[in-house]
C-alpha cells in the first residue's frame, strides 16, 4: 500500500503537504516533520444520533473528591490535588526529576496507582522506590509502550491514578506512525483523555518537553488535556519548580518549589530564606524585593553588574528576569534618572536560579542597576516593591500587606512601596516608606 506524506510541525502540530522551512503557524524554524497521513474512513451516508441534552439546573451539585498526592507543593499547583477523570501533562527537561516527582506521589496517594513506563524496566522502578524511600505497596508497575494494552490494564485493574511515563514512548499499534511522532502523541493523548473520562482515574502523562518546546509539541497536547505543568530548574542549581501553565481545575499562577536531593524531591517551605541564604550583605548591585508567586510572597535578590562598554555596541543579559523589560527599564533610567547607561554592559541575575515575570519587581531592578552604576551600596535592611512606568513613576502593586508581612519575617527593617499602594493593614513590623518615582526610590534603597 503507498501512504500519503504530509509535514507536521513538531511545535505547534501545524500541518502541511509541502515541506516547510518556518512554520507559518507558530514562526519557528526547521521544525516540520515526515508523517504518513491517516487513511479517513468514508463517513458520508451517517445518519447523526440524537443529542444528549441535560437542563444545568436539574443536576445536583456535588463538589468533585480530590485524589491528593499528598506532596503540599504538587496539591497547590494542581488547585487542591488530582481531578479524577483529568488529565495532566507533567513537561520538562530530560532528567529533570519528572519520574523522581511522579514516583513520590504515587508512593503517597492513598488510592491504587497503575505506573505505567516505557523507558526503565519494573525493577529500575523499584530500585527508584528504594532510594527515595517510599513505600510501592499500593503502585502496580509495568513496562510498555502499546497503548492497547495499556488501555487493557487500565481496564482490568481499575486504578485511581494512571501513570504514564513517557508520552514519547508509547504508541498505538495501528497507526503508521513511529513512537515519538506527534500523530502518535496526539492520538495516544486523546485516547488516555477519554480513559481517563470513562474510567474516572486521574491520568499523568510525562512529557519530555524542552524550554523551546520543540521535542514534544507541548502546543499540541495542550489543548487537549486538562492541565499542563511545568517542571523547570537550572541543572546546576538543585531548586526545581512546578509551575501550572495551564489548569481547567485551578488557578495557574501557583507554583511549588523542591530541591533535589540524593532521596529525591524535598519541599521547600520556606522560599525566601533559601533564595536569600547566600546573599553577600556587602556588595554592590544587590537589591532584594519581596515577590508574589502564586498566592505566596517570596523574598528575592536581584543582582546587577554594570561595566563600562569597550566596544560601541554594550551587552545586555537578562538571566530569570525578562530582557524586554529589561531594555525598557534602562531606557526609563536612561530618560528619567539620569544615568547615562547607555555605553554600559548590564548583566542582571535573578539569583538562585528562579524566573520572574512579576512587574512589581521592576523597582529592585533598577535600584540593583544603580547600585552597581554608582558604585553605592544598598541599604542591608531595605526590601524594594513597585512596578515602574514609561515616566519613571512607581506604580501600585497587588497583595501589599503580603508583601509586607514576608519581608517583616524574615527581619527586614525597611520596605519602599509605591505610593499609591495606601491602604496598608500592616504597620508596626517594619518601617514602610512610600516612593513616588524611580528617583526618590532609589536614594532611599541606597546608602549615600
Ligand atoms: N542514583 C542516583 N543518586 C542520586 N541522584 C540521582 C540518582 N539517579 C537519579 N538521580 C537524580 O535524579 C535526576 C533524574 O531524575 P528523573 O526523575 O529520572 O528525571 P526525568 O524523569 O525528568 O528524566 C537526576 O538528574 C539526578 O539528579
Ligand atoms: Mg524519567
Amino acid at each position: 500500500m503507498k501512504h500519503k506524506i504530509k509535514y507536521v510541525c513538531s511545535n505547534c502540530g501545524y500541518e502541511s503537504l509541502k515541506w516547510l522551512g518556518k512554520c507559518p503557524s507558530c514562526d519557528n524554524w526547521n521544525t516540520f516533520t515526515e508523517e504518513f497521513v491517516e487513511q479517513k474512513k468514508s463517513s458520508h451516508a451517517r445518519k447523526a444520533p440524537e443529542a444528549n441534552i441535560t437542563k444545568l439546573n436539574s443536576l445536583v451539585h456535588q463538589e468533585e473528591e480530590r485524589i491528593k498526592t499528598n506532596i503540599e507543593e504538587f496539591d497547590r499547583v494542581l488547585g487542591g490535588g488530582l481531578m479524577p477523570g483529568s488529565v495532566v501533562l507533567v513537561g520538562g527537561d530530560p532528567g529533570i526529576g519528572k519520574s523522581t516527582l511522579v514516583m513520590q506521589a504515587a508512593a503517597q496517594i492513598n488510592k491504587s496507582v497503575l505506573y505505567v513506563t516505557g523507558e526503565e524496566s519494573v525493577n529500575q522502578i523499584n530500585l527508584r522506590a528504594k532510594r527515595l524511600k517510599v513505600s510501592s505497596e499500593n503502585i502496580l508497575a509495568m513496562t510498555e509502550t502499546d497503548l492497547d494494552i495499556i488501555l487493557n490494564a487500565i481496564e482490568n485493574e481499575k486504578p485511581d491514578v494512571v501513570i504514564i511515563d513517557s508520552i514519547q514512548t508509547t504508541y498505538k499499534p495501528d497507526l503508521e506512525n513511529t513512537p515519538g511522532t506527534i500523530t502518535q502523541i496526539r492520538e495516544c493523548t486523546s485516547e488516555l483523555m477519554q480513559t481517563a473520562k470513562k474510567k474516572h482515574c486521574a491520568v499523568i502523562i510525562i512529557g519530555h518537553v524542552t524550554k523551546e518546546g520543540m521535542i514534544a509539541g507541548p502546543k499540541v497536547l495542550e489543548h487537549i488535556v486538562d492541565t499542563v505543568l511545568q517542571f523547570e530548574g537550572e541543572r546546576s542549581y538543585s531548586y526545581r519548580i512546578l509551575r501550572a501553565q495551564k489548569n481547567r481545575f485551578g488557578s495557574t499562577n501557583e507554583i511549588g518549589i523542591f530541591e533535589m536531593h540524593e532521596d529525591g524531591l524535598h519541599e521547600v517551605k520556606n522560599p525566601s530564606e533559601i533564595f536569600l541564604s547566600e546573599r553577600e550583605k556587602e556588595i554592590t548591585g544587590s537589591v532584594v524585593t519581596s515577590s508574589i508567586e502564586g498566592t505566596r510572597p517570596i523574598l528575592l535578590e536581584v543582582q546587577a553588574l554594570v561595566t563600562p562598554s569597550a566596544y560601541g555596541n554594550p551587552q545586555r543579559v537578562a538571566t530569570g528576569f525578562d530582557y524586554r523589560r529589561l531594555s525598557i527599564l534602562l531606557a526609563v533610567l536612561e530618560k528619567r534618572a539620569g544615568l547615562r547607561l547607555s555605553s554600559q554592559n548590564v548583566f542582571l541575575n535573578i539569583a538562585g536560579g528562579i524566573r520572574i515575570d512579576e512587574p512589581a519587581v521592576d523597582l529592585a531592578v533598577c535600584c540593583a542597576i544603580a547600585s552597581s552604576f554608582s558604585d553605592r551600596y544598598a541599604h542591608k535592611d531595605t526590601v524594594a516593591v513597585g512596578e515602574i512606568g514609561l515616566g519613571g513613576e512607581v506604580r501600585s502593586v497587588g497583595n501589599i500587606d503580603k508583601r509586607i508581612q514576608e519581608a517583616a519575617k524574615l527581619g527586614f527593617k525597611k520596605i519602599i512601596v509605591p505610593n499609591g499602594n495606601n491602604s496598608i493593614k500592616i504597620k508596626n513590623a517594619i518601617e514602610v516608606i512610600h516612593a513616588h518615582n524611580v528617583t526618590d526610590a532609589i536614594e532611599l534603597v541606597l546608602r549615600k
